[in-house]
C-alpha cells in the first residue's frame, strides 16, 4: 500500500461511507433474494501482473498501486469478476496525467478514488460507464487546476466529491453543473481565490463543503449564497482579514457547524454572522482577534460551542457575551486575559466548560462564583496567579467543587507570592492566603524594599565617538518619580568570564533635566574600551518618593561597535520560574532557583547569577551556570537580605540585551551571631542586573506567548479518527449483523 498522502484520510472517510451504502445494498440483495452468502466474498487476485500490486482492507474494496498501465490492468482484471465483487476502487497510480476515456467500462463501481500526484485533466468520458452506479468519487493529490467538470457532469448520483490537494484556483459557474445529489464537497488544501457567484448553483443538496487551506477573502465569499442546506462549513486557514461582520457570510439558514480558525478577523463586530440562525457550533481560533464587541454574538444564541484559542483578547465584557445563554463550552486559551470576572461567567448560564489556560490571568474575582455556576470544566493552568487573601473564596470553591476533575483542579497554580510559587491553589492552607507585608520580620526590622521595584532602567543605544568616549541612552520607565544618579559599571566579557572593569560615580538629578525618561551616560575615553569587545553596562539611580530605592539596570553583553540601537527586550533563552531559599539558624542561605524555557542550555553561553545584599550593600555574590540552579551561601550575619537571581546569556546578540531574566526575594536570616551592623547608607551597587519589574516578566511572557506554537486548531467538525472509528465500528456492526 502506498504511504497515505494527506488527504487521503477523508478519502478513506469516503471510502468507508460508500462502503456502508454498498454493504447495506449487498445485504439488501441477499435478503431479497433469499439468499445467505456467508463469508464466502473473496479478494480477486488481480496481482499476476507485474505493474500493479493490490490489496483489500474491507470486503468488497481494493486498492491498488501501480504505474502508467495498471488503469488498464485493473479494468480489465476486474471485469472478469462478476458484478459486485467490488465497488470501492482506490488506485494510486504513477506516470499519468489524464485519465483515460472508460476505463473502468463495465465495472459497476459504488465508489473511485484517483491519485497519481500527477493528474491535470480528466477525459470527458472517463467516467461515463460509471455514471449509474457511481456514488463516491475522489481525486485528491493531483494537479487539477480546473475542476474537470465536463467529465463530472454525467455523475448525477454522486453523493461526495472530494478534489482536495490540487492546484484548484477558480471555481466557474459551471464547476459542478449536473451535481444535482452532491450532499460533501471536498476542495481543502487548493489556491482557491475566486469563486464565482454562480459556482454552488443548484446545491440545494449540499450538507458539507470544506475550504480549509484556500486563498478565500472576505469578498469571496458571498458566492456561498445559495447553499441553503448546508450543515458544515470549513473555511478555515484562507485570507480572511479584519472584521466578522454581520454580513461576513451570505443566509444559511441551516448551518450549523463553521470553522473560521486560522485566518486573521481581528474583530467581531456586533451581531456578526447574522444569516446563521441554527449555528451550533463555531471555531475563531488561530485568529488575531482582540475586540468582540459589545452583544457581537447577538444572533447566535444558539451557539453551544465557541472557540477562542489563539487570539488576543486582552478583556471580555458581559455584554459582548450576552445572548450566549446556551452556551455550554468556551475555549479561550492562549489569549492576554488579565482575571477572571463575573463578567466573562454570568452571561453565560448553561456553561459547562470553560478553557482558559495560558492567559495573564493573576486575579479571581469572587463575584465569579454564583450558585448556578456549575462547570464540569474549568482549566487555568499557566496563569500567574497571585494567591492572595482575594483568592480565598475561589480557592475554597475548587477545594470543594464536586464537579471538576482531579486534574483541573490542579490546573489553578500560585505564581506569587514567592513563598507559595508553584503551590497548587486548592491545596494551599487557606492561612497563607495573605494580604500585605508576607515577612513581618522584614517590615519591621528595617523600612523595607518593595519587593520589585517598580522602575525599570534599558539601554537603548551605544555610540561610539571618534573621541574614543562613547554615550549610552538608558531608558527609565516610568520616569514620574524623582531620581538621582549612583554610578555606572562596566564588564568586559573575556571569553569566559565577566570581568569589572570600572566602576565611577553617576551624577545626576532627574529634577534639572530635560527628559527625565531618557538617561543619557558617557563613558570616559580613559576606560580604554575598544571597538570589537564584548562590554556588559549598568546604572544605577537612587530614587526617592515613599522608600529609598536604588534601581539598578543592566545591558546584556554586547559587542561595542560604533553605533548600536537596541531592540526591544527579546525573551529568548532561560527564565526565572521561581526561587526558594531557606535561611537556617546558624546563618547558612539556601537558594534553589528554578529555571525554565531556553532550549538546550549551553552553560558557556548562560550563567545565573546570584547576588544578595542587605539594605546598604551587596554582601556575596556567585556565579553559577545554568545547569546548577542552587547555591549555598554561609556566614550571613542576622538580618533581612534580597536574593536576586539573573539569567545572563552571554552572546552578543544585540536584540537579547536585556531580556526581562530576574527575580528578586526577599529574606531574612535569624542568626545568631551578632557581628553585623545594620548600616543606615543606602546604595547598591548591583554588577548583575537585579530586581527588573514584575511587569517586564509579563511582558517577557507575552512575548513568548506569541512565539509558541499554535496547538493543534479546534474543529468543530467531528475529528477525522472520530469519523472513521466509529463508523467502522458501525461497519463492523453491520457485518457481523447482516454477514455480507
Ligand atoms: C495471486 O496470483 C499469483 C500468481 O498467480 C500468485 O502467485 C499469488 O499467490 C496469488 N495471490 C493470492 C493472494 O492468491
Ligand atoms: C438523488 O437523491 C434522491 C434523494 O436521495 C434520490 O431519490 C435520487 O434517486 C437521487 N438521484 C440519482 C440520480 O441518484
Ligand atoms: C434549525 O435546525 C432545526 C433542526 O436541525 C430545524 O428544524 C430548523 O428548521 C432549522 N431552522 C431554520 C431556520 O432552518
Ligand atoms: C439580529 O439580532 C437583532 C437583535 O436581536 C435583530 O433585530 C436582527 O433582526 C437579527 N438579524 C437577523 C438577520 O436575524
Ligand atoms: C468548603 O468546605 C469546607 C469544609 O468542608 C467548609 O468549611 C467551607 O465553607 C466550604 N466552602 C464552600 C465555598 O462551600
Ligand atoms: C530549610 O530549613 C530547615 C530548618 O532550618 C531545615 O530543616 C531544612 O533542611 C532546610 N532545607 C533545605 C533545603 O536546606
Ligand atoms: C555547572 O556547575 C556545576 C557545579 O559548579 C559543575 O559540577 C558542572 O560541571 C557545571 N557544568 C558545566 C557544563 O560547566
Amino acid at each position: 500500500m502506498p504511504a497515505l498522502m494527506p488527504g487521503n484520510r477523508v478519502l478513506v472517510q469516503v471510502l468507508i461511507c460508500v462502503l456502508l451504502t454498498a454493504s447495506r445494498i449487498a445485504s439488501e440483495d441477499s435478503r431479497s433474494s433469499g439468499v445467505i452468502i456467508e463469508n464466502e466474498w473473496k479478494c480477486p487476485n488481480i496481482t499476476k501482473h507485474p505493474s500493479v500490486e493490490c490489496s483489500c482492507d474491507f470486503p468488497h474494496t481494493l486498492r491498488c498501486t501501480g504505474d502508467k498501465n495498471a488503469l488498464q490492468v485493473i479494468g480489465k482484471r476486474l471485469r472478469l469478476f462478476p458484478a459486485g465483487t467490488i465497488s470501492l476502487l482506490d488506485i494510486t497510480v504513477s506516470e499519468i496525467s489524464i485519465l483515460p476515456a472508460r476505463f473502468l467500462d463495465g465495472v459497476p463501481l459504488h465508489g473511485l478514488v484517483v491519485s497519481t500526484g500527477e493528474l491535470r485533466r480528466v477525459n470527458e468520458n472517463a467516467f461515463v460507464a460509471l455514471a449509474r452506479s457511481i456514488q463516491a468519487l475522489g481525486l485528491p493529490n493531483n494537479l487539477f487546476e480546473t475542476v474537470p467538470s465536463l467529465a463530472l457532469r454525467p455523475l448525477i448520483g454522486l453523493e461526495r466529491l472530494d478534489l482536495s490537494h490540487n492546484k484548484l484556483t477558480t471555481l466557474e459557474a459551471d464547476s459542478f453543473a449536473g451535481l444535482t445529489n452532491l450532499t460533501y464537497l471536498d476542495l481543502n488544501d487548493n489556491l482557491l481565490s475566486q469563486l464565482s457567484p454562480q459556482a454552488f448553483p443548484s446545491f440545494g443538496s449540499l450538507r458539507s463543503l470544506r475550504m480549509r487551506g484556500n486563498q478565500l477573502s472576505v469578498s469571496a465569499l458571498s458566492a456561498l449564497r445559495g447553499l441553503q442546506n448546508l450543515e458544515e462549513l470549513d473555511l478555515s486557514g484562507n485570507r480572511l482579514i479584519g472584521l466578522a461582520t454581520p454580513n461576513l457570510l451570505p443566509r444559511m439558514p441551516t448551518l450549523r457547524f463553521l470553522t473560521l480558525s486560522g485566518n486573521q478577523l481581528d474583530t467581531v463586530l456586533r451581531g456578526a454572522l447574522q444569516g446563521l440562525p441554527n449555528l451550533t457550533c463555531l471555531s475563531l481560533s488561530n485568529n488575531h482577534i482582540d475586540v468582540l464587541q459589545d452583544h457581537a454574538f447577538r444572533n447566535l444564541s444558539t451557539l453551544t460551542k465557541l472557540e477562542l484559542a489563539n487570539n488576543r483578547i486582552v478583556a471580555v465584557s458581559s455584554a459582548s457575551l450576552a445572548h450566549l445563554e446556551k452556551l455550554t463550552s468556551l475555549d479561550l486559551t492562549h489569549n492576554f486575559l488579565r482575571s477572571l470576572t463575573a463578567d466573562l461567567i454570568l452571561p453565560l448560564k448553561n456553561l459547562q466548560e470553560l478553557h482558559l489556560d495560558d492567559n495573564d490571568i493573576s486575579m479571581v474575582a469572587s463575584d465569579v462564583l454564583t450558585p448556578n455556576l456549575r462547570l464540569k470544566r474549568l482549566s487555568l493552568a499557566d496563569n500567574p496567579l497571585n494567591c492572595d487573601c482575594t483568592l480565598l473564596d475561589f480557592a475554597s470553591w475548587l477545594t470543594n467543587s464536586t464537579s471538576l476533575t482531579e486534574e483541573d483542579r490542579a490546573s489553578a497554580v500560585c505564581a506569587t507570592p514567592p513563598a507559595l510559587e508553584n503551590g497548587i491553589l486548592a491545596q494551599v492552607s487557606p492561612g497563607s492566603l495573605l494580604c500585605g507585608e508576607p515577612i513581618p520580620p522584614f517590615a519591621t526590622l528595617a523600612p523595607s524594599l518593595p519587593l520589585i521595584p517598580d522602575t525599570q532602567i534599558t539601554l537603548e543605544s551605544v555610540y561610539y565617538q571618534e573621541s574614543r568616549t562613547i554615550n549610552l541612552v538608558w531608558k527609565v520607565e516610568p520616569c514620574s518619580k524623582p531620581y538621582t544618579c549612583d554610578r555606572v559599571i562596566v564588564n568586559e566579557w573575556t571569553g569566559d568570564s565577566e570581568v569589572h572593569l570600572a566602576t565611577r560615580p553617576l551624577h545626576c538629578e532627574s529634577a534639572d533635566m530635560l527628559d527625565p525618561c531618557t538617561l543619557p551616560v558617557t563613558i570616559p575615553a580613559s576606560l580604554n574600551l575598544e571597538l570589537g569587545h564584548r562590554y556588559r553596562y549598568c546604572v544605577a539611580v537612587i530614587q526617592s518618593g515613599d522608600h529609598v530605592v536604588p534601581v539598578p539596570g543592566c545591558s546584556d553583553i554586547l559587542t561595542l561597535e560604533r553605533n548600536t540601537a537596541l531592540k526591544t527586550p527579546a525573551a529568548a533563552g532561560p527564565r526565572i520560574a521561581g526561587m526558594k531559599t531557606n535561611a537556617s539558624d546558624d546563618g547558612f542561605l539556601y537558594v534553589d532557583v528554578n529555571l525554565v524555557g531556553g532550549g538546550p542550555r549551553d552553560p558557556a553561553d548562560c550563567d545565573l547569577s546570584l547576588v544578595v545584599f542587605s539594605e546598604e550593600s551587596i554582601v556575596r555574590e556567585r556565579k553559577l551556570n545554568c545547569t546548577r540552579g542552587y547555591a549555598t551561601i554561609a556566614d550571613l550575619a542576622q538580618g533581612p537580605y534580597r536574593v536576586c537571581a539573573t539569567v545572563v546569556q552571554g552572546t552578543d546578540h544585540t536584540e537579547m540585551q536585556l531580556a526581562p531574566r530576574t527575580r528578586c526575594v526577599d529574606v531574612t536570616v535569624r542568626g545568631v551571631r551578632e557581628s553585623a551592623r545594620l548600616e543606615i547608607v543606602l546604595f547598591a551597587v548591583i554588577v548583575v542586573a537585579c530586581a527588573l519589574l514584575v511587569a517586564a516578566l509579563w511582558a517577557g511572557r507575552s512575548l513568548l506567548h506569541r512565539t509558541r506554537p499554535t496547538r493543534i486548531q479546534g474543529q468543530c467538525f467531528l475529528p477525522a479518527e472520530e469519523f472513521e472509528i466509529t463508523h467502522r465500528a458501525r461497519y463492523v456492526k453491520l457485518l457481523t449483523t447482516t454477514k455480507v
